[in-house]
């Protein structure tokens, strides 16, 4: 049945029933009404006071896994989009499998998955437009040219959430990933969320599984909140990256569990030529509070494409198993800018390949166009209070020829090895830096100053994220 959006005091029931509830607000001495979500499992959500609400239902969506949901999507999201500058909007997803391929999101505007609904991507070519290559990257990351666009796709918004009470988005990418590898895909594979060139953008408390390629990015945003995210693929899943912030300002990462076949967290800004043009860094980032499991990559890489360069990283609270390094710094000549000032406090590792991993010779260009003089600059890189247990090697840090990586900073480190280590435990090349109680002992380029020589994290409060 097709219905109008309705003023919410007519669902209180529905909403109270859904576990949302109607909060009275006083604005100007005219009383309205909003719809606030319950906190219900400790992830506090803010930009859920919407106005109006309307359900999928309403728009003729079916959620019963095997017809096709994008038009009551779009129908609804388009329609919800006359609120946005009369008190927003929120679409609640009800219980049930939602089979859909990609639909645009709208400003001031919350999408709400219940927790037992469960967004389906469909493996429909047709339903997923063909969009054009990120002005950043110059072409698509799996092919030259276009991209299909994201599951769920917002552009040029201003106050945007994507939530739910743990409500589920399933990729179904085992069709693309077959696909990708048998070199059978046009273009570049969907990501499950992008957002572009926006302003204040949540997205928190769901679980994300089996993603095309990458799960969460945010690009060419600032204020951007990731929360409460379970991400889940297969370990050997290709390029399924968890969350991938992209010349982004301003962004706050926390309390995600993350398990995937390429890096649990991607700081990126941009490839070659196209990113130094671009010139849009990633910066005022934190991402605290994050478990990641990757046996082939990283908990947190920065790169490798950092072409618009990449500042001001605090990580904190990290628990990384099974995967192949902690931190990760990934770049090479052509990238051109910097990652400078990056602050890690707080990790603890299990199962590690590798503890610290920086290198400049990561390769991978988008054309043979990139300037071959644009030498990146690695400098001001801390880590304090590390324990790692059962590790292969503890750091390969490794920085460009004539080009040193300086201002590496490690303290209060203790790497406990496997059963079979390597031999050297530090290879450093083309590094400079300094060290205070690590175990096994660090490198010599590492200059021990003593004891009790902590490495910097700043205690100053982060610019908070606006929502
Ligand atoms: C969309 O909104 C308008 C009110 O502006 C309403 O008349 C119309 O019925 C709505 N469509 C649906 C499907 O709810
Ligand atoms: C969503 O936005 C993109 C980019 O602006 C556009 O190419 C695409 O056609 C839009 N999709 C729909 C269903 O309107
Ligand atoms: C979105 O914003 C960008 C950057 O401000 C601008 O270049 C682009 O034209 C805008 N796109 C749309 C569809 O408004
Ligand atoms: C969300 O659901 C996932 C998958 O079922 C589960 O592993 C996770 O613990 C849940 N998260 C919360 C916060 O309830
Ligand atoms: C060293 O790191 C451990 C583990 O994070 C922490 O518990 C301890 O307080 C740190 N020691 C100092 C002196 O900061
Ligand atoms: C230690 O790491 C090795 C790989 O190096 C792995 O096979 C083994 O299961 C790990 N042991 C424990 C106790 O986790
Ligand atoms: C150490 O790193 C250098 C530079 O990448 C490499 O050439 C060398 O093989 C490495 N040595 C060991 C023992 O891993």
């Amino acid at each position: 049945m097709w219905t109008t959006p309705r003023r919410n005091l007519q669902v209180l029931d529905t909403l109270v029933l859904l576990g949302l509830v109607l909060v009275l607000i006083n604005v100007n001495g005219v009383e309205s009404r909003t719809v606030r979500i319950l906190d219900s499992f400790g992830y506090p959500v803010t930009g859920c006071s919407r106005k109006y609400s309307a359900s999928l239902a309403d728009f003729g969506g079916v959620g019963d896994g095997v017809s096709s949901n994008t038009k009551a999507f779009q129908a609804a999201i388009d329609n919800l989009s006359q609120y946005a500058s009369d008190g927003g909007s929120l679409l609640f997803v009800p219980p049930g499998k939602w089979l859909t391929g990609s639909f645009n999101l709208t400003s001031h505007f919350t999408l709400y998955l219940h927790k037992d609904a469960t967004l389906l991507a469909s493996q429909d070519e047709s339903e997923w437009a063909v969009i054009d290559p990120l002005p950043s990257y110059g072409r698509g990351r799996d092919a030259v040219g276009g991209r299909y666009i994201s599951l769920i796709f917002g552009t040029n918004l201003t106050d945007v959430v994507v939530t739910g009470d743990n409500g589920t988005i399933h990729g179904q990418g085992t069709t693309w990933w077959d696909k990708f590898h048998k070199g059978e895909l046009k273009y570049t594979r969907p990501y499950l969320i992008e957002i572009m060139y926006s302003d204040q953008v949540q997205i928190s408390s769901l679980t994300l599984m089996d993603s095309p390629s990458w799960n969460v990015h945010p690009i060419y945003s600032s204020n951007v909140v990731v929360q409460g995210l379970t991400i889940v693929a297969p370990v050997t899943s290709p390029n399924t990256d968890g969350i991938n912030p992209d010349s982004c300002t301003n962004t706050r990462i926390e309390d995600c569990y993350i398990v995937s076949g390429d890096d649990c967290v991607a700081v990126k800004s941009g490839w070659d030529e196209y990113g130094i043009k671009f010139a849009m860094p990633t910066k005022q980032l934190v991402i605290r509070r994050l478990t990641c499991i990757s046996p082939f990559s990283a908990v947190i890489a920065l790169g490798s494409e950092m072409s618009g360069g990449i500042e001001d990283v605090r990580a904190e609270d990290i628990t990384g198993i099974n995967s192949e390094s902690a931190v990760r710094i990934k770049t090479a000549v052509g990238r051109g800018n910097y990652v400078k000032d990056i602050y890690v406090r707080g990790m603890t590792m299990k199962t590690m390949k590798m503890v610290f991993w920086m290198a400049g010779n990561y390769g991978s260009h988008p054309d043979n166009d990139y300037d071959p003089n644009a030498i990146p600059v690695i400098q001001n890189i801390n880590f304090r209070d590390v324990v790692a247990e059962n590790v292969t090697m503890a750091a390969r840090l490794e920085g460009i020829p004539g080009h040193p990586f300086t201002g590496i900073c490690i303290s209060n480190a203790t790497i406990g090895l496997t059963k079979k280590p390597k031999k050297i435990q530090w290879n450093c090349t083309e590094i400079a830096g300094v060290s205070s109680d690590v175990t096994p002992p660090p490198c010599n380029l590492l200059t021990d100053q003593g004891p009790a020589n902590a490495c910097d994290f700043p205690e100053d409060s982060f610019p908070s994220v606006k929502l």
